[in-house]
């Protein structure tokens, strides 16, 4: 099969960062079709040749293991090529047109790797010029859009050039393998599923901490925040893998249909329940990884009087007959203690007691995402008390503990260079449809109207902490505490 890669935003960030090097796993690994172009495009004059150079010099600055060596290179490169084209000029995508009609490969993928703002104007021209054949796919990145209007015209704009089932809109935690094995877990082994309800389950926690704080973004982050940048999409897909119904096959629309459910069953915001479920927050200076480090409204790029939050703690309900009633709660940020991503399913307590027990024990599971991938399903043992009473007798947690990354480690494929070679082979199924990131936005939108411009409210906390004891006030207010308290 033979394809033709289009990455516009050739020469940025995500390009250099994210995508040449998964382009680079997969080509390594056998898994990139050999008869393929990649064809960085952006407004530079750049040859061939010299946009090789340029790709040559970003990988110094991948982990060494991910590097290619000088002849490896060599051989990638000869994938590599590079088209000048300025977005708003349609004679450049004439000059694309021609570029791709020297060979007319099986299938061509555009890749908009620009700011959001660009989206419209790309489809338009990509229409314009007839760029847009049954053979092209089209991959846009999140954010999509800065509300649910701007999604909405986005998508419109999009759709009127390309069918839905061209359209691959990535949200790159989908990718991970992580994920892949929460989905494994549910729907590939039959022990969870009895227990997986409300009868069983007292409340889940879905946590992606950063120690990291917006890097060279702050202009961007500035006016994103983390709940557009990452509940929006990444947690509530999260939460969609952990709460959706098996579905009836493993098609792309199979699945999308169930997540869609579970984004629609989400418990509106209401004004009271934004003042006592939801709590953002903005890190001050602190200390990461032993390092001093700024407060968030010193980053280059952000306003000196910013209010938009680094973090966010969330409280929510699905309000189904699987979920009524069990607490959903959902925590991210920014320069937080440590890069730690995971879930935590605390199931309900035994219902008698014959043993006695440490106050609040009872089963966990625990689905370690990030740094490490694996599982620790929490279990209450007997110790070593022989000769007393059984009600005398103390349990103790013990953990069954997978690991994953062991246990798969060279097999594992990085998040982006799967959902590449996804695309190039035209499966759906980690991909977000359009009413799903709809729902997704109609859902947040109370959140973000109450906080837009608004500093009352926001928290601040010190970098390297686990944000705003308001968080942990609001989880206390079930009587829960999160993972790190426990
Ligand atoms: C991106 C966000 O989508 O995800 C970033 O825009 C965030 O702000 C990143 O850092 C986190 O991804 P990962 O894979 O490092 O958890």
């Amino acid at each position: 099969m033979s394809f033709d890669l289009v990455l516009f935003g050739g020469t940025g960030d995500l390009v250099w960062r994210k995508l040449m090097p998964a382009l680079f796993q997969a080509f390594r690994h056998g898994t990139l079709p050999r008869d393929g172009r990649i064809i960085g495009v952006a407004r530079d004059g750049l040859s061939d040749e010299q946009y090789r150079r340029l790709i040559e010099d970003r990988f110094a600055r991948v982990e060494l293991d991910k590097r290619p060596g000088p002849d490896e290179f060599g051989r990638f490169a000869q994938m590599l090529h590079y088209q000048r084209l300025d977005l708003s000029r349609p004679e450049d995508y004439g000059a694309l047109k021609e570029r791709l009609q020297q060979r007319h490969a099986d299938t061509v993928v555009m890749y908009l790797a620009t700011s959001p703002a660009l989206f419209t104007t790309v489809c338009e021209q990509l229409a314009a010029a007839g760029l847009n054949t049954p053979a092209t796919r089209i991959v846009l990145e999140k954010p999509l859009g800065h509300d649910l209007a701007s999604n909405r015209a986005i998508n419109d704009t999009v759709r009127h050039a390309f069918a839905e089932q061209q359209i691959f809109r990535i949200d790159h935690y989908l990718g991970k393998p992580s994920v892949q094995n929460l989905f494994a877990l549910r729907f590939g082994n039959a022990l969870f599923e009895p227990l997986w309800r409300r009868e069983t389950i007292a409340n889940i926690q879905v946590t992606i901490a950063e120690d990291l704080g917006v890097e060279k973004r702050g202009a961007f982050y500035d006016s994103t925040g983390a709940l557009r940048d990452m509940v929006q999409n990444h947690a509530l897909q999260l939460v969609c893998a952990l709460a959706m119904e098996p579905p009836i096959s493993s098609d792309a629309d199979a699945i999308r249909d169930e997540k869609l459910k579970v984004l629609r069953s989400l418990r509106p915001w209401t004004g009271e329940s934004i003042g006592q479920q939801a709590v953002r927050g903005q890190y001050g200076t602190g200390t990461v990884r032993g390092e001093p480090v700024r407060a968030y409204r010193q980053e280059a790029g952000v306003a000196p009087d910013s209010t938009t939050e680094t973090f966010v703690a969330l409280r929510t309900e699905i309000a189904n007959w699987r979920w009524a009633g069990v607490p959903f709660f959902i925590r991210t940020g920014k320069r937080l203690a440590a890069r730690d991503a995971h879930i935590v399913i605390n199931f309900r307590p035994a219902p008698h007691a014959i043993y006695r027990a440490p106050l609040g024990a009872a089963n966990r599971l625990v689905i370690n995402l990030q740094p490490r991938d694996g599982l620790e399903l929490h279990l209450l043992a007997q110790g070593q008390q022989q000769g007393r009473p059984l009600q005398a007798q103390p349990l103790v947690p013990v953990h069954l503990n997978l690991d994953f990354d062991q246990r798969f480690g060279s097999q594992r494929v990085g998040a982006y260079e799967r959902l590449l070679l996804d695309v190039i082979d035209g499966r759906l199924n980690l991909f977000v449809r359009s009413d799903e990131q709809e729902a997704a936005w109609r859902w947040v939108e109370p959140l973000l109207d109450a906080w837009a411009g608004n500093e009352a409210g926001l928290r601040a906390y010190a970098a390297g902490s686990w944000g705003p004891s308001a968080a942990s006030a609001m989880i206390a207010r079930d009587g829960f505490c999160w993972s790190e308290e426990q």
